[in-house]
C-alpha cells in the first residue's frame, strides 16, 4: 500500500490531471475560488465498479471509517448491516438514486498506486501552474470520492485544506465564499472549527449573496481555498465527485495559532488573529508545534495532535472526577467526524 501524506514524492511526468490558465491560477490559488478543467472524468478508476472495489478494499482492511454511507439508510439499517460486504456496498451505491444519501470513500489514493499516482500528478500540476515548489510544503494529501443522491445538499461549512473538487458524473452547484471576509466568517468561528467543531462556521442568511456559484459538470473542477465557506447542491442525477485536498505547512501553522487563540478566548482573553503580530504568531505556533506529532500519519495528526495532547489531562481528570464534558477545554475528539464535500 502506498502511504499518503509526507510520503508524497516526486514521480515521472505523466498526463496532467488539472489544467488552468496560468495567470488566473497564480492570482487566485489559495485566495479565492475559481473553476478549471480536469482529466479524471474518463478514467476507469472512477467507474462505479472500480469504486465498489475501493470500498471493498477498506472494508476488507478493517477501515469502515473510510467507506461511509451517510443518511437515507435509517429505515433499513438493521438489514443493511446484516448484508455481506460486497452486497452492502453495491446496495448503498446502487440505491443512491432514491436513498437521499451519499457514499464517501476516503483516502482512495491509499487503495492502489494507480490512485496515488493521480494524486501526485495533480500536486505536480499545481506546482507547474504556480511556478513554485508545492510538494515540499505539503504535510498531508488525499483523494476522496463522493457519490451522492440527486438534489441533496451539503450544508455550509469550512475545511482546513486546499481543495480541487473534480466532477466525474452528474452535475452539482457549489457556492463558495471569501475565506478572508471576517464579517462572514469571524475569527471565533474559525477557532471553534479548529477545536474540532465541524459546525463552527455559521451561515448568515443576510450575507448569502456574497457567495459565488460554480456549476460543475464532468470535466469541470473548482478550487476551494483553505477555510473558504461553501455549500453544495446536487443536480437531478447521481453525482460522482473527486476531492483532491491537501494541507500545507503554512496552513497548519495558522491552524495551530487559532487553536491557541481558542484556548486564550476561553480564558477570557482577546487574542490577536494570525497575521497581526509576528512575535505572537511565532510563540503560539511554536508552542503548539512542540506538542504535535513529529511524524503525522493522518490529517488528524497534522492539525489536531498538539491540541489532543494538550486536552488529554483534562479528559483524564474529567473521567476520574466524573465531571461533565462541558468542563473540558473543547469537544471530545476521537476520530475525526465525517464531513461532506
Ligand atoms: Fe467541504
Amino acid at each position: 500500500m502506498v502511504v499518503p501524506g509526507r510520503r508524497v514524492e516526486r514521480m515521472d511526468r505523466r498526463s496532467p490531471v488539472l489544467s488552468a490558465e496560468t495567470v488566473e491560477f497564480q492570482q487566485h490559488f489559495g485566495i479565492s475560488a475559481f473553476s478549471l478543467r480536469h482529466y479524471l472524468a474518463d478514467s476507469d478508476l472512477f467507474s462505479l465498479a472500480a469504486l465498489e472495489d475501493a470500498a471493498a478494499f477498506w472494508i476488507a482492511h478493517d477501515r469502515p471509517d473510510r467507506f461511509v454511507v451517510s443518511g437515507g439508510q435509517g429505515k433499513t439499517n438493521a438489514k443493511f448491516s446484516e448484508m455481506a460486504d460486497r452486497t452492502r456496498i453495491a446496495s448503498a451505491i446502487g440505491g443512491l438514486t432514491h436513498s437521499h444519501s451519499y457514499v464517501k470513500i476516503s483516502n482512495i489514493n491509499a487503495v492502489s498506486s494507480d490512485y496515488q499516482k493521480l494524486l501526485q500528478q495533480a500536486l505536480l500540476d499545481v506546482e507547474d501552474l504556480l511556478g513554485q515548489k508545492v510538494l515540499s510544503n505539503v504535510t498531508w494529501a488525499q483523494m476522496t470520492v463522493f457519490i451522492s443522491s440527486p438534489n441533496i445538499v451539503t450544508p455550509y461549512h469550512i475545511d482546513h485544506e486546499a481543495n480541487f473538487l473534480c466532477q466525474i458524473a452528474g452535475e452539482k452547484d457549489v457556492w463558495l465564499f471569501d475565506p478572508n471576509d471576517r464579517e462572514l466568517l469571524p475569527d471565533p468561528e474559525i477557532e471553534k472549527f479548529y477545536l474540532g467543531d465541524l459546525n463552527g462556521a455559521q451561515y448568515r442568511e443576510q450575507l448569502g449573496d456574497r457567495g459565488k456559484r460554480f456549476q460543475l459538470a464532468p470535466g469541470v473542477a473548482v478550487h476551494h481555498p483553505p477555510l473558504a465557506p461553501h455549500w453544495v447542491r446536487n443536480g437531478s442525477s447521481v453525482s460522482i465527485s473527486v476531492s483532491i485536498n491537501f494541507c500545507m505547512t503554512e496552513l497548519d501553522r495558522k491552524a495551530h495559532i487559532y487553536q491557541v487563540n481558542s484556548i486564550m478566548r476561553r480564558l477570557g482573553l482577546r487574542p490577536r488573529p494570525p497575521g497581526q503580530s509576528v512575535m505572537s504568531d511565532t510563540l503560539k505556533a511554536g508552542g503548539m508545534r512542540l506538542l504535535c506529532a513529529s511524524e503525522p500519519r493522518s490529517y488528524r495528526d497534522v492539525v489536531f495532535s498538539g491540541l489532543d495532547r494538550l486536552r488529554a489531562p483534562y479528559r483524564l481528570a474529567s473521567r476520574v472526577l466524573r465531571k461533565p464534558r462541558s468542563n473540558q477545554m473543547g469537544p471530545s475528539s476521537g476520530t475525526r467526524p465525517t464531513k461532506g464535500v
